[in-house]
């Protein structure tokens, strides 16, 4: 890419989209700099596709076919032409609901981000502020990363701690995760943009002018 041409995102979600919602904000004010190119989701009345909508991106429901976690082979096919129709860099999913495997992930090879709520290697999988809670650990929080074969398994590229206070229920704790999310991720994506960050192995190597 020229320094010449935006840095262009493809965005795709299953759910309300709040990450997506302080991507697009900050891609708008300039703190990211690239533009949402395209949204996608595998679930037609998400919010995200509300949110990006009236935001007034491109944002489309592709059928995600017969799995539940997964997509079938067509759908696999058909979320790749989307996202190499808009022209896209980087991949951002922010609350996809489906294991991205093979050739989605050869197509796009190291240009998949994810965004999960506890600190990764710990409470991988679903609902992870809900196990660190029953686990009883003391701290939490947010993991921004690359997206590999395995499930919240790739080089971490930014984390950030959240508490977990006397009296925090699964509802308190999750909308404190999500707060820190929607500052870590926008500036992990605005570092992608800016070339500052680059992977090597299970590592990730931040210029030292970078930094979150
Ligand atoms: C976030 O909590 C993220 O950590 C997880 O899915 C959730 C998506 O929430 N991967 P939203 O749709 O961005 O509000």
């Amino acid at each position: 890419m020229s320094s010449q041409q935006t840095f262009r995102i493809g965005i795709l979600g299953s759910g309300k989209g709040s990450n997506a919602l302080a991507i697009i904000d900050a891609c708008a004010s300039g703190a990211i700099p690239a533009q949402v190119a395209v949204v996608v989701s595998d679930v037609a009345e998400a919010g995200i596709l509300e949110k990006a909508r009236a935001k007034g991106l491109n944002a489309q429901h592709i059928e995600p076919g017969k799995f539940r976690t997964k997509l079938d082979d067509a759908a696999e096919v058909a979320f790749i032409k989307a996202l190499q129709d808009a022209k896209v860099d980087l991949v951002v999913l922010a609350g996809f609901m489906r294991i991205l495997k093979g050739e989605f992930l050869r197509v796009f090879k190291d240009r998949v981000i994810n965004i999960h709520p506890s600190l990764l290697p710990s409470f991988p999988g679903l609902d992870a502020w809900k196990q660190a809670l029953d686990y009883g650990v003391k701290f939490t929080g947010v993991t921004v990363h690359f997206v590999d074969q395995g499930i919240d398994t790739g080089p971490i590229i930014a984390q950030e701690t959240v508490p977990i206070l006397q009296g925090d229920t699964a509802e308190t704790l999750h909308k404190r995760i999500q707060e820190t999310e929607h500052r870590l991720y926008p500036a992990a994506v605005a570092a992608l943009a800016r070339g500052d960050v680059a992977v090597r192995g299970r590592q990730t190597i931040w210029k030292q002018t970078s930094g979150i």
